[in-house]
């Protein structure tokens, strides 16, 4: 993006108009300058109303994620020391994943706009400016990746923890790792987990925890999704979702988790996430990676993370891999 396009993104995040002329002003440039960034904006994928004798204006006033923002939501001063926010990324977790170079340091990358956010078995995530919070965490352990096999459900569960102290109590684990409402129909999916693991099977491994959630998807958004969708704007009756309070409680819960994982690991949370599983009682199809599908109900979860179902050859386990779960 132009260099100028961010800076001109922060201006119009009010939701009002701003001219070209007032652009160019404001920041000392020509009103071309102004027009090359605001087209190097949209080429990136962000909706800008332009109208003649007004100027620009964002579809909505958005708040955007800054360190100040995150220190007046009350973010930890350890937290706020391992955070760094970008204005655009192409994939926070690709970012981690290029900076990670064997054993470093724990980091937190977030960005306000994420133009090819990756999700789970080869799916893009999609991401607008202001509609959606988009971080990744590179997490440093000394036991091997072999003994991680149970950190993506963790992490599924300290978001749950986090968005309860938020006050969205409504919801759920969806396996492996997914933050669903359910619906009648089935369920809406809120927040996605992609975790990449780097390293040694016997250890150290660094592990890139990447995190997508919804917060106020536009209608455009949604048609572009290909699953049923919900955010926080459509959980909550105040309309406004502040990206930074969010943020900040979020990172709380995974930090607890994250600290405690290596010595306890998802038995830690297993009870916790049984809780809080969206689908308990209901019958459930697994449909396999060589296309095969498989149906039953929920007997456990294993202490690796394994889905473990009742079904009509008896009790089977499951491992993520290239599984997908739907409620049938
Ligand atoms: C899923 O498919 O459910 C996982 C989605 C994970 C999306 C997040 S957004 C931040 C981080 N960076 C990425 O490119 N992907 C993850």
């Amino acid at each position: 993006m132009h260099k100028l396009s961010f800076p001109i993104l922060e201006a119009l995040s009010d939701g009002q108009f701003h001219s070209g002329e007032q652009l160019a002003q404001r920041f000392n440039v020509s009103r071309a300058t102004v027009f090359n960034a605001i087209q190097s904006a949209e080429a990136a994928g962000v909706r800008i109303y332009s109208v003649r004798g007004k100027g620009y204006q964002l579809p909505q006033a958005i708040t955007l994620l800054s360190l100040e923002g995150l220190t007046t939501a009350g973010l930890s001063p350890t937290l706020v020391s391992m955070i760094e926010i970008h204005p655009v990324l192409d994939s926070t977790n690709q970012f981690l994943r290029e900076q990670l170079t064997g054993v470093g340091q724990n980091r937190i990358i977030a960005c306000n706009l994420q133009t090819a956010g990756r999700g789970r078995r080869g799916r893009q995530w999609q991401a607008q400016l202001g509609e959606s919070l988009t971080f990744s965490i590179g997490w440093q352990f000394q036991c091997g990746a072999a003994e991680l096999s149970g950190l993506s459900l963790s992490v599924g569960a300290a978001l749950i923890r986090g968005l309860h102290r938020l006050g969205f109590s409504q919801t759920a684990l969806k396996w492996p790792n997914d933050i669903v409402i359910n619906t009648p129909q089935g369920y809406d999916k809120l927040a996605g987990i992609l975790i990449e693991l780097q390293g040694d099977m016997e250890g150290p491994s660094q592990a890139i925890i990447g995190i997508g959630l919804n917060l106020n998807l536009s209608k455009q958004t949604r048609v572009n999704i290909d699953q049923p969708v919900t955010d926080l704007a459509s959980l909550q009756t105040q309309n406004t979702v502040d990206p930074n309070t969010v943020l900040t409680h979020l990172l709380h819960a995974l930090l607890d988790t994250l600290q405690g994982y290596e010595s306890n690991g998802f038995a830690a949370d297993k009870e916790f996430w049984l809780k809080n599983n969206a689908f308990s009682n209901q019958s459930l199809k697994l449909i396999l990676s060589n296309g095969s599908q498989v149906t039953g109900t929920l007997h456990d979860i294993s202490e690796d993370g394994a889905l473990v179902l009742n079904t009509e050859a008896g009790i089977k386990s499951f491992h993520a891999g290239e599984i997908s779960l739907r409620t049938s």
